[in-house]
C-alpha cells in the first residue's frame, strides 16, 4: 500500500487551493484517494490529514460515516441493491438473496477474485426503476434476478467497461478547465 501518488498529491494540491480553508477540501480529497486505489488506504488518508491540516482520525472519521467512501478494501465492482419500500415491493429481497447465492458472498462480502462486493442498499433515488442497482455510483433498473445475472456477466467480461469505471472514479472527464482558470486568476492577483 502507498499514499498518493505525485500525480494525485499535485491534483491535491490544486484542489486544496480552491477553498478559503483548507479543511474544506476533505471530502473531494477523499474521492481522490479513493479514486487511486478503489477505497482509501491508511497512507493516503493520511496525505489527505496532512493537505487538510487535521488529524489523520479525523479523516477517518468522515470517511466511515459517509457510504460513499470506504476505508477497506472493495471489489472493483461495489453492486449495491435497494430494499427501500418501492424496491421492496418490486422484489428486492427475492433479487438480494439471488444476488448472495449467484455471487457466493454475503451483504458486504468481496467476491475471491475480487471482483465484486456485495451491499444492501437504503433508497438510492432510482424507484422508478424498482429494482433499482447501484454499481460503483451507476444505476441499473428495473434488475429482476436473471437480471442481476446479466448485469454481473457484462461487468465481469469487461462489456460494461465503458460505462463502468473501477470503484472510486465518480467522473469519465476530470475538470481541470476551472482549475486552470482559477490558478490563472491567482497568478493575475499576484
Ligand atoms: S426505494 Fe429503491 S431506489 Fe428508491
Amino acid at each position: 500500500m502507498s499514499g498518493l501518488t505525485p500525480e494525485n498529491l499535485h491534483k491535491a494540491e490544486t484542489i486544496v487551493a480552491l477553498y478559503p480553508e483548507r479543511r474544506s477540501a476533505l471530502i473531494p480529497l477523499c474521492h481522490l484517494a479513493q479514486a487511486q486505489e478503489g477505497y482509501l488506504t491508511e497512507e493516503c488518508m493520511e496525505d489527505v490529514a496532512l493537505l487538510c491540516g487535521v488529524s489523520a482520525a479525523e479523516v477517518r472519521g468522515t470517511a466511515s460515516f459517509y457510504d460513499m467512501l470506504h476505508t477497506e478494501p472493495v471489489g472493483r465492482y461495489v453492486v449495491a441493491v435497494c430494499t427501500n419500500i418501492a424496491c421492496m415491493l418490486a422484489g428486492a429481497y427475492s433479487v438480494l438473496t439471488h444476488a448472495e447465492e449467484h455471487l457466493g458472498i454475503r451483504v458486504g462480502q468481496t467476491t475471491h477474485d475480487g471482483l465484486f462486493t456485495l451491499e444492501e442498499a437504503e433508497c438510492l433515488a432510482g424507484c422508478d426503476k424498482a429494482v433499482c442497482v447501484q454499481v460503483n455510483h451507476r444505476f441499473f433498473g428495473p434488475v429482476d434476478r436473471e437480471g442481476f445475472d446479466r448485469l454481473t456477466g457484462d461487468l465481469a467480461s469487461g462489456r460494461l467497461d465503458d460505462e463502468v469505471p473501477h470503484h472510486g472514479v465518480l467522473n469519465r472527464v476530470e475538470r481541470t478547465h476551472e482549475l486552470e482558470a482559477h490558478r490563472e486568476s491567482e497568478g493575475a492577483e499576484r
